[in-house]
């Protein structure tokens, strides 16, 4: 990933935090991901009244890619207003990891970012192999 592309990203990340629904936490994130074939999907945040079926932003982006057939993601971009950059939480890593276990990914926050390795971030992840 260039910058410009991850410069693209940020943008679409930060587009689509503007439709998240977060009327219970007020926490507004945006998430885009870029799949092999350069295409870009994006999501938001979506709570609920009954708070454990909230779905995060990064999850919501990752199942348009596959709704629209797309299983290779490249990098992930993630977009808040906090004050400093914030990783994705545990659910979203290991729904990445099924995928994408050392998947890009960059949070934009406060005019800054930080990047990490999804393999870092989730090492030793549970995934299909143990299945087998
Ligand atoms: N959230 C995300 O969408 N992505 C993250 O990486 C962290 C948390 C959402 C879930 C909930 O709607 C709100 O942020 C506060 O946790």
């Amino acid at each position: 990933m260039d910058e410009s592309s991850w410069d693209a990203l940020r943008q679409a990340a930060t587009k689509v935090r503007a439709r998240a629904y977060a009327p219970y936490s007020g926490f507004v994130v945006g998430a885009a991901i870029q799949t092999k074939s350069g295409a870009v999907f994006t999501g938001c945040n979506v709570e609920n009244a009954s708070y454990g079926a909230t779905i995060c932003a990064e999850r919501v982006a990752m199942a348009a890619a596959v709704a629209a057939g797309e299983r290779e993601l490249m990098a992930l971009a993630i977009s808040t207003k906090a004050e400093r950059p914030t990783p994705p939480c545990g659910i979203c890593r290991q729904c990445l990891a099924e995928l994408a276990p050392s998947l890009s990914i960059r949070s934009y926050a406060g005019g800054t970012h930080a990047g990490y390795d999804l393999s870092s971030l989730l090492p030793d992840a549970f995934g299909r192999d143990q299945l087998e």
